[in-house]
């Protein structure tokens, strides 16, 4: 018997709990007790685009799956049943996880790094969120940045990834970067990163930021960023050839700054959507262009090789956390008395920007 927490796919401010009864498992399966995971403005836009990119048919609910959903999350589970003879109760996993207090998966061949979830409703949907990695044998894990993992790497390896696309497309012909919701996470990071490469590699582009007022002074204090402004002071930024990394999904925010560079705007790259209550209707109609990070995986890991990949990725992660340490703020509550009220506050935009909000099922 276990809980789950799901959402009302058309009205997202309107959630329940359900049961989940106990099943037989199939021949192969495991059961995974889920211990934590993160919680952030990344997990309300795969409900805000759980109908368009897919995000409802992860974990599809058990009743009315079509006006209920539930929200994936990235986290860690220990297994505490298996009928496969390749895993162990008590090995534990980092992966993709419901809502919900526990797990049923089909592993396809199980490696010693880990396994793919092979249910039939999963093998459609991009392969990178299918991956459950083993922590025996996972380079990025240990228990000290386990909360950090829950939840950076996810939003970290999307900001590598997209630092290596802008710098891949010369910036799409732009001399300065100009990166929007730049209090988010994912921003933070890629902001890091560029910065981090312009040093090494003696490059000149500016990192440009704009931001809340709540955010302002943090998000200056960070020192990723080489200016940071209001959404509505965006005329005080020199004129000079822009790529708009845009976090937002704000339709105002994206016509206010395309009308301002004028000429000088030579891209929009579209990758997130914070502000998901501003979005555009039609997002096609802005012009942008939609960076997806798990296309962008396979095409490093094909261009790079996995190892290779990896290992990039984890010096740079480790740079990362090192950075962060002193910023972040992670905040544990249990899931089941807290998921609501975390939910509702990072749906409504009301989390603190330094604060890494975790649910752990107790
Ligand atoms: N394309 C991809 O493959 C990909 C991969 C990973 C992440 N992403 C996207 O990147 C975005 C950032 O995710 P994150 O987890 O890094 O975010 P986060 O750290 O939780 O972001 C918090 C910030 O987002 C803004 N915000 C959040 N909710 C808001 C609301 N309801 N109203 C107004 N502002 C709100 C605020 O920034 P400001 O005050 O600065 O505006 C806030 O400080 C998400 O949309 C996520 O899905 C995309």
């Amino acid at each position: 018997m276990g809980i789950q927490f799901e959402i009302n796919r058309k009205d997202l401010r309107q959630s329940r709990w359900k049961q989940t009864s106990s099943k037989i498992l199939q021949e192969g399966d495991i059961e995974i007790a889920i211990d934590k995971f993160g919680f952030t403005a990344n997990n309300i836009t795969y409900a805000n685009l759980g109908d368009s990119f897919g995000y409802w048919n992860f974990f599809p609910a058990e009743e009315s799956p079509d006006i209920w959903g539930i929200i994936p999350t990235w986290g860690f589970g220990t297994v505490i049943e298996s009928v496969n003879s390749g895993i162990q109760k008590g090995e534990r996993f980092y992966g993709y996880f419901p809502t919900a207090s526990h797990l049923i998966l089909k592993p396809g061949k199980v490696r010693p790094t880990g396994f793919s979830d092979i249910v039939e409703h999963r093998v459609k949907l991009p392969t990178a969120y299918n991956f459950y990695y083993n922590l025996s044998k996972d380079d990025f894990y240990s228990k000290e940045s386990e909360d950090y993992q829950a939840i950076f790497r996810p939003l970290f390896t999307t900001s590598f990834l997209l630092d290596e696309y802008l710098i891949d497309n010369n910036l799409f012909g732009a001399k300065d970067v100009l990166i929007t919701s730049a209090s988010s996470k994912t921003a933070i990071a890629l902001a890091f990163l560029m910065k981090e490469r312009r040093e090494k590699e003696n490059l000149s582009f500016k990192i440009h930021a704009l931001t809340s007022v709540r955010n302002l002074d943090w998000v200056q204090s960070l020192g990723y960023y080489d200016t940071v402004r209001l959404y509505d002071q965006i005329s005080s930024l020199e004129k000079s050839d822009i790529c708009v990394v845009d976090f937002s999904g704000n339709e105002k925010v994206q016509r206010e700054n395309k009308d301002y560079f004028g000429s000088f705007h030579k891209h929009l790259c579209l990758v997130g959507i914070v502000h998901w209550e501003d979005q555009a209707e039609n997002p096609d109609t802005s012009g942008g262009v939609l960076f997806f990070a798990p296309t962008q995986i396979k095409k490093k890991s094909k261009e790079w090789g996995l190892a290779n990949f990896q290992e990039k990725l984890l010096n740079s992660f480790q740079k990362f956390f090192i950075s962060s340490k002193p910023w972040l703020k992670i905040n544990q509550s249990e899931m089941k008395s807290s998921i609501e009220n975390v939910y509702l506050e990072t749906l409504e935009g009301k989390i603190s920007a330094e604060m890494g909000p975790i649910l752990i099922n107790s």
